[in-house]
């Protein structure tokens, strides 16, 4: 017997969508069949479809009619109704980071530094709740693209605690580098916030994930979050701050740097990281303290692979590791960060998951706490980092 052939629609032909499709060429467990792509720059589109002969779409509503399972690669502003409009299709829909948030009150005078983070965080649950009901209404599934939940690192972790049956008692982790490059980032009313949800979202899911799973194998109940602590601050915007030319500065009002810190029901923590103030590749790594092991999960840069060329333009056509400034010395050279980073596994699991039922560990219960958490934090944070309830959608 053949395997099932899922039909995929992309919605976006940026970043995100490269990304995914080039992903999709390692789903092994169905088959894939690209329906097309929608994306309001027009012109971006007809290129990305071009490029990987498919069909190029100019109505949203007929890609998702034609698909079995969507890719959701647009901005964060636009992710709540575009999932809410595949689910009521009955179709799967997967759904980039972060899951949806508060962008603003839609004025001119809008300023992601002066607004109220109360209100920040009542917007930020309505559009989470809208989007949990409407997949309770729909045959499909949200699948929430945290490629971290995917990385073979914390999918090792998640065989280790299940088999083990760990407790797990505190969790740190970090996601950081030297500054985006997308110049959307930066301003609150397109990206929702700075480095804590635009970085933060990916340790703060792990951690989050791996309380789940805890209390998945204790009692069939996942372990929630129930409050955080948090500071945020932004420092290349400081009167003070020394430019040395090596980190970006061009954010126009969020923070840059985040540090968190999660209690959950259990009465264990997680504190996290994140910045735009890195130099030296992008970090990405969580540590699990249990009460029978402790793990680092080292998703990049690791060193799996070390190289050193003694002139950067000897490498100039060489890809050597995300967000390093220079190729020049010893490098941690990733040999396949996708992989390390859990890309490819990740959209196998969605379709698998979409083929079989069986359960998604990225799922929009996770989603829901990490946006939770990090609206409760951007509260704690303007209440100089007081304790701050998280709330259970
Ligand atoms: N998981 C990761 O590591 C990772 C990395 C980068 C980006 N992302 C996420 O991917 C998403 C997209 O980011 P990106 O970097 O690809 O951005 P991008 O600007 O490169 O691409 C966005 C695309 O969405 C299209 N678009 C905008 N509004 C639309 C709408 N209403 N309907 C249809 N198309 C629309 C744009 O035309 C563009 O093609 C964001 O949520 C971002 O946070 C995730």
């Amino acid at each position: 017997m053949g395997k099932t052939v899922l039909k995929a629609g992309f919605i976006g032909s940026g970043f995100a969508a490269r990304f995914h499709y080039n992903a999709l060429q390692h789903v092994f467990s169905t088959g894939v069949e690209v329906t097309g792509v929608y994306s309001v720059a027009a012109e971006e589109a007809a290129q990305f479809a071009a490029e990987r002969g498919i069909r190029v779409y100019d109505s949203m509503e007929a890609l998702i009619e034609d698909s079995d399972i969507l890719h959701v690669c647009t901005p964060p502003v636009t992710h709540e109704p575009i999932v809410v409009a595949v689910l009521e299709k009955n179709r799967n829909v997967i759904v980039e980071k972060p899951f949806t948030g508060y962008f603003g009150d839609g004025s001119e005078s809008f300023s992601g530094e002066t607004f109220s983070r109360e209100e920040g965080l009542k917007v930020a649950l309505d559009s989470c709740r809208r989007m949990l009901d409407a997949e309770k209404r729909s045959k499909g599934r949200i699948m929430y693209a945290e490629n971290w939940i995917y990385a073979p690192a914390v999918q090792k972790e998640r065989e280790i605690i299940e088999k083990t049956k760990a407790q797990v008692l505190w969790i740190n982790g970090e996601q950081s580098h030297s500054g985006s490059h997308s110049l959307a980032y930066g301003q609150w009313k397109l990206s929702g916030g700075g480095s804590l949800i635009g970085k933060g979202c990916h340790p703060l899911s792990a951690a989050i994930y791996f309380k789940h799973v805890e209390g998945r194998v204790r009692n069939g109940e996942p372990i929630r979050p129930v409050s955080v602590s948090a500071r945020t601050h932004a420092m290349t915007r400081m009167p003070s701050f020394q430019d040395a030319g090596y980190l970006k500065t061009h954010y126009r009002d969020v923070e840059d740097f985040a540090i968190v810190h999660v209690l959950f029901e259990d009465g264990t923590v997680a504190d996290l990281i994140a910045n735009e103030l890195s130099l030296g590749g992008t970090n990405n790594w969580i540590r699990v303290n249990a009460n029978n092991h402790r793990t680092l999960c080292n998703m990049s840069h690791n060193d799996s692979m070390e190289t050193f060329t003694p002139k950067d333009e000897i490498y100039q056509d060489v890809y050597v590791v995300e967000k390093t400034e220079t190729k020049a010395g010893w490098s941690e050279i990733s040999p396949d960060e996708g992989w390390f980073l859990g890309y490819q596994h990740e959209l196998d699991a969605f379709y698998k998951a979409a083929d079989t039922g069986c359960r998604i560990e990225s799922n929009s219960k996770l989603a829901a706490d990490t946006i939770a958490t990090i609206y409760s934090a951007y509260l704690s944070a303007e209440r100089g980092g007081q304790e701050t309830k998280v709330m259970n959608l």
